[in-house]
């Protein structure tokens, strides 16, 4: 198993590239540039010096040729990423953690793409590849921290049965993090719009915030 992170040079890519690799899993850590990719995965390594973390540095082609491939870049930037890697992610599960926001005055905004979210975006544009939503909330700062589990639910969506499924395990895999599924991939609109409120309230309260569901039978 081999997971790809396109744009994995930013603090979320940089976030989910660590925290998979420090279980043990083969990360490719994508980037526009492959220059930029070896000095993301030399800073990483240079931050966690005692950790294994079983990184390759690659291009965001490079990245799309894993088994599962997650895609951190912005969202105005996810659509030109993936589109000339369709045939590279055909057949593939694709996780999508982009949020459409943007600040209006001091406040941060969600923006609603024409197709309802970004994920949906995605699914039009990889119509051969099975989209997942997920790590939309997780704020990257705090769940980069390897020494420090960021405890936090993450809300996952999707059409793909195996694809959620698949996802699901990985999440629940990674310490702190319990997946819980949240429909389709028509509820990525709310979810990736929830993302700006949770801003606010970092900005509002200085903090952090991740999102735990309550309620849930344990598992
Ligand atoms: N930051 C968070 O706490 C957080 C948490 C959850 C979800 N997210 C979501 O995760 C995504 C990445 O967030 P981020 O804060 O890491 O973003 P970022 O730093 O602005 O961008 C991530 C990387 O994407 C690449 N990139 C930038 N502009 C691009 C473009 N126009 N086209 C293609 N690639 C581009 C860059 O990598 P290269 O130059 O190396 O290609 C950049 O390092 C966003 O959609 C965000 O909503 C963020």
């Amino acid at each position: 198993m081999r997971i790809g992170v396109l744009g994995a040079t930013g603090p979320a890519g940089q976030a989910v590239a660590v925290q998979i690799a420090a279980i043990g899993i083969e990360v490719v850590v994508g980037s526009r540039a492959l220059a930029r990719a070896e000095e993301t995965v030399a800073e990483l390594r240079g931050k966690w010096p005692g950790r294994d973390l079983p990184f390759t540095p690659g291009d965001n082609q490079a990245a799309a040729q894993a088994d599962l491939v997650v895609v951190a870049t912005p969202w105005d930037g996810a659509l030109s990423t993936v589109a000339p890697l369709e045939e590279d992610l055909a057949g593939k599960v694709v996780v999508s953690m982009a949020n459409a926001l943007t600040r209006w005055g001091r406040d941060m905004v969600p923006l609603v793409p024409p197709t309802g979210s970004v994920a949906v975006a995605l699914a039009r544009a990889l119509p051969r590849s099975r989209i997942v939503g997920a790590f939309h909330h997780l704020p990257a700062g705090p769940w980069g921290d390897l020494d420090h589990p960021l405890e936090a639910d993450v809300l996952i969506c999707g059409d793909d049965r195996a694809g959620l499924d698949e996802v699901a395990r990985l999440v629940d895999r990674l310490p702190g993090l319990r997946a819980v599924e949240a429909g389709g991939l028509a509820s990525a609109l709310a979810i990736e719009a929830l993302t700006p409120a949770l801003l606010e309230v970092n900005r509002r309260y200085k903090t952090h915030a991740a999102i735990k569901i309550s309620g849930l039978p344990e598992s």
